[in-house]
């Protein structure tokens, strides 16, 4: 693919090394766990969200290799009405290792966080994640892309937790317009793919705003991950 499209990738790349850790706009669970349980939590927090950050940047090798230390939690401390929700949690973990294309996959990491969701709330758990600050609202592809990550995350949340306040921000935060293509792509003959790509994900947003089912609400998000992979992916060749 021409040349332009590289250093784009590199930006990509460079963007969720600097994220995943640091920084005050992404939400991360509390610091004051206690429990065995708690500390299992977080290290299966950051574990599905690498992996779904994976997807999103295109690398679904990554995803598929990420979810394995998944597959394999043992229910060993867990309460006898969480127990129950270990299966199905592995079973989506697995489906993430076996999904063969982008979609399959997406859907695999949705069921993921409906997954950690169903427990929760199954077992009466309230998870409290530290507060995401909203990244500012400036022009440009970058910072229109970090609010695209805020929102994902958000989204992510409202998954997890569950939470629909955080599923009404996130959804909120993908509605407004969308970046003109030439803005996101230096290179033409991409324009069209990149623009219905870049429409795709705001009008995936007018759906998500629409429906409180988790069904629904996990094939959106399924989509939207699935977009933001494909148009990463389409810029990176
Ligand atoms: C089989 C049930 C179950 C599944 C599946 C599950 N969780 Fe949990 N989660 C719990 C329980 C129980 C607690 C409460 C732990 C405690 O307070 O000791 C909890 C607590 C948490 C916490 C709060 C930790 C703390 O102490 O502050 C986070 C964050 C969390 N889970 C994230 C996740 C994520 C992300 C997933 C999916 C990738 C997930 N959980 C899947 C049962 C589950
Ligand atoms: C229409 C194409 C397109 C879609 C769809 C898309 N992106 Fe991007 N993304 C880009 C481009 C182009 C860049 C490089 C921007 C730059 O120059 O910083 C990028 C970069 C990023 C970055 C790195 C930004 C930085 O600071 O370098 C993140 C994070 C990101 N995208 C998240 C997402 C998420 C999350 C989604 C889906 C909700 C998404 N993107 C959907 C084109 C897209």
């Amino acid at each position: 693919m021409g040349k332009p499209a590289r250093p784009v990738f590199a930006a990509i790349v460079a963007l969720f090394a600097l994220s995943s850790r640091t920084c005050a706009e992404r939400a991360e669970p509390r610091a004051d766990r206690a429990t065995a349980t708690g500390e299992q939590m977080a290290s299966h927090f950051d574990e599905a969200l690498a992996i779904r950050d994976a997807l999103i940047e295109g690398d679904l090798e990554t995803a598929r290799r990420r979810a394995r230390s998944l597959t394999e939690w043992r229910a060993s401390d867990l309460r006898a009405e969480s127990a129950g929700y270990v299966t199905e949690f592995r079973a989506a973990a697995q489906a993430v290792q076996d999904a063969r294309d982008r979609g399959t996959l997406a859907r695999a990491v949705g069921r993921l966080a409906a997954s950690c969701g169903d427990c929760h709330r199954g077992s009466n758990v309230s998870v409290e994640l530290e507060p995401a600050i909203p990244p500012p609202a400036e022009p440009g592809a970058t910072a229109h892309m970090r609010r695209h990550l805020w929102a994902a995350d958000r989204l992510w949340e409202g998954l997890i937790v569950p939470s629909d306040d955080a599923w009404a921000s996130g959804i909120e935060a993908l509605t407004t317009a969308a970046l003109r293509p030439e803005t996101l792509s230096p290179d033409l003959p991409l324009y069209p793919r990149v623009e219905a790509l870049e429409h795709r994900v705001h009008a995936l947003a007018e759906e998500g705003s629409r429906t409180a089912d988790t069904g629904a609400r996990i094939d959106i998000y399924a989509g939207l991950l699935a977009t933001c992979a494909r148009c990463h992916g389409l810029l990176a060749e």
